[in-house]
């Protein structure tokens, strides 16, 4: 990003991340500045370079700030790359060992969609605050958690035409397995078409949905994504909560700006949900989506892109049983999001 130090304000102060670890000039980092944040499970890094000729630089010039990195925790650096650089991944990193006082990590790297990467972590050697390299740093001030818990689901937006492209990647390569598939005619608006479909690995813990623009009147918001991040990355992180009522009034009270829903969005939907164990006034009144599947309801919000660029943002999801993504409300939200795309004159 194109400036870790206050992102990483913006992370504490707004999403109630705590500062964990540091890698920079003052550690012998010489070309660049790292801030490791964490609440729950969830760990963000935040890189800037020190100068114009990194890679890191040249990806945010390119892109603005994104996610380059999408990390996966593993048993073994090595076997994971060799298992999937011989089905046919793009090799970013070989296996290297990191080492400290505190123990050895293994991290390996392979090529995804865009110029995102899958980095292999390895640390069951491992005791230290985060990696070999990173010193532990705290918050400056006092950080108040809003519950967030771990990672749902980080969905990728990718090319016309190459969707199934990447779910392929994900079977034949990953070892994923095809879970949903949502066409046009699940998520069309008059305007805004896209296509997804969600991977999964065997646990089901770690979810990929992969979305594609379909045709439509006008530009779809899979499109605006790639025009501005010029070409295919992550499009949202979702992020768990086992209270979304609370998560989502101390986030509104610290500026955090979400997705508009219409009143008449809830004229609607307590017939189509039936029944839930919330305060669904509180619902309403903090513009929070409802959907229900066969196992249960969910619970959800997206925020509006967290920078200038029209790109990454955040969901925030609590689930109550159902293991769905909200297709009920697909049409509410991406007329939400048609309405933003106009007002940036992107529709
Ligand atoms: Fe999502």
């Amino acid at each position: 990003m194109g400036n870790a130090k206050q992102s990483a304000y913006y992370y504490q102060s707004a999403w109630g991340y705590d500062l964990i670890a540091y890698a920079g000039p003052e550690t012998g980092v010489r070309d660049r500045a790292s801030y490791v944040l964490q609440q729950g499970k969830i760990r963000l890094v935040l890189t800037t370079a020190m100068s114009p000729d990194s890679e890191i630089s040249k990806h945010v010039l390119q892109h603005g700030d994104g996610v380059k990195v999408l990390a996966l925790w593993v048993d073994d650096a090595r076997a994971s790359f060799e298992a999937t650089t011989k089905r046919g991944a793009k090799a970013v990193m070989e296996p290297t060992v990191l080492k400290d006082a505190f123990g050895e990590v293994v991290v390996s790297a392979i090529q995804t969609y865009g110029e995102t990467i899958h980095k292999f972590v390895e640390r069951r050697n491992y005791t230290g605050s985060f990696l070999p390299g990173y010193v532990p740093k705290k918050s400056l001030f006092t950080v108040k958690g809003v519950g967030l818990k771990h990672v749902d689901h980080c969905v990728g937006n990718v090319e016309l035409g190459r969707m199934n492209e990447w779910v392929k990647f994900y079977e034949e390569v990953m070892g994923f397995k095809l879970l949903l598939t949502f066409d046009d005619k699940d998520i069309s608006t008059e305007y805004s078409a896209l296509m997804s479909k969600v991977v999964s690995n065997g646990n089901g813990y770690i979810k990929f949905p992969i979305n594609e623009p379909a045709e439509g009147k006008k530009k779809s918001q899979i499109e605006e994504y790639i025009e501005f991040y010029k070409g295919a990355g992550c499009q949202h992180i979702a992020v768990a909560t086992d209270d979304i009522i609370a998560t989502v009034t101390e986030l509104r009270n610290r500026g955090v700006e979400f997705l508009y829903v219409p009143d008449n969005y809830y004229d609607e939907v307590w017939d189509r949900v039936g029944k839930i164990n919330e305060d669904v006034n509180a619902i309403r009144r903090l513009n929070i989506l409802v959907d229900r599947d066969d196992e249960g309801y969910l619970l959800q919000l997206f925020t509006k892109p967290v920078q200038d660029r029209p790109t990454v943002f955040y969901e925030i999801i609590q689930r109550c049983g159902a293991k769905s993504f909200g297709k009920g409300n697909f049409k509410a939200l991406f007329e939400s999001i048609e309405r933003e795309q106009d007002l940036r004159g992107n529709l």
